[in-house]
């Protein structure tokens, strides 16, 4: 499947230490899996990472899902080496993370040909960047984080992301004025379930393609709150078939539930239809 076309639902982190989950993930439905070489994995595992990590992609076996490898940051002791270990694996992008400008990932392109790159966009500095960064020819992801950003803004947690609100929207306005993959943050207390639903619901609102997750057992929530519901679908067949009626009379507007169906709801109506069948052939 060509990555851009691919659902990105649930995007799952996993430790590039920890085997036992490594080998689980070839078995778990997410969409995506991200490779973490960075923050989950402690300076002195850092090699022995590297190596397991390298290890579990040449044996192979995740299917569909999309492999992401999450490196460290350029600028610090591991970013380099990570690098040089993981650029001929069999792997669908590289994520960079701590992304302050568009020159950090043209860094990454220096030493990497052909992989594709994903920001983590996750600094006040990102953030303020985010258009240029999003506009960089190799960059096509963008992962938003949440715990960094909060940390650097020195907000509070809040069950509404209020203080997040500017930092999520500007990543969404960069990724889709270039037409790159957006990605929502994680939800921490990952055996709350009706909490992450509610984000999860806030995250697609606001339009992400999907969520980072920490623990398989927020896969399923977000999974579904990603997807196209069944409502969503027969009211797209709806609106597709009432605007090709009133087409033929020679009007552009049809009317479907007592709102108005233009071309450009029609858009969105085949965006999803094509959501929901990409979804089916999973
Ligand atoms: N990916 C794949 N499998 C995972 C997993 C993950 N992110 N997190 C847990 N599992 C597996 C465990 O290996 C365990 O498998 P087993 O039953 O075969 O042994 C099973 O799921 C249940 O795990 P559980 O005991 O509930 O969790 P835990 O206490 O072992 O770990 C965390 C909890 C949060 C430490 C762990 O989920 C984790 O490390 N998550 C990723 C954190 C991360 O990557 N952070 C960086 C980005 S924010
Ligand atoms: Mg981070």
């Amino acid at each position: 499947m060509d990555i851009d076309a691919r659902p990105y639902r649930s995007v799952l982190y996993i430790p590039g230490s920890k085997e036992r989950a490594l080998d689980k993930a070839r078995q778990l439905p997410a969409d995506a899996i991200i490779f973490d070489l960075e923050d989950a994995v402690t300076p002195d595992a850092k090699e022995a990472a590297r190596e397991t990590l390298a290890a579990a992609l040449a044996q192979g076996g995740f299917g569909a899902r999309a492999r992401i490898v999450r490196i460290n940051a350029l600028d610090t002791d591991w970013g380099a080496a990570d690098v040089a270990a993981l650029k001929d694996a069999d792997i669908d992008a590289f994520l960079l993370p701590k992304v302050n400008s568009a020159a950090d990932v043209q860094a990454l392109a220096d030493l990497v040909e052909d992989v594709p790159i994903w920001a983590m966009i996750e600094t006040p500095m990102g953030v303020l960047n985010a258009a240029e960064i999003a506009a960089h020819p190799r960059l096509t992801g963008f992962v938003s984080g949440t715990n960094d950003l909060a940390k650097e803004l020195n907000c509070r947690h809040r069950a509404d992301r209020l203080p997040m609100q500017v930092a999520l929207q500007t990543i969404l306005l960069a990724a889709r004025a270039h037409d790159v993959i957006a990605i929502d943050g994680v939800y921490n207390q990952f055996k709350d379930d009706e909490g992450l639903r509610a984000e999860c619901e806030q995250g697609r609102d606001l339009g992400f393609d999907g969520k980072t997750l920490i623990h398989p057992a927020q896969i399923e929530v977000t999974n579904t709150a990603f997807s196209p519901s069944q409502e969503e679908i027969e009211l797209a067949q709806r609106q597709i078939a009432a605007f090709e009626e009133v087409q033929r009379t020679g009007q552009g507007v049809a009317v479907v539930d007592g709102k108005i169906v233009e071309n450009l709801h029609v858009d969105t109506a085949r965006k999803i239809l094509a959501m929901a069948s990409s979804v089916a052939a999973l």
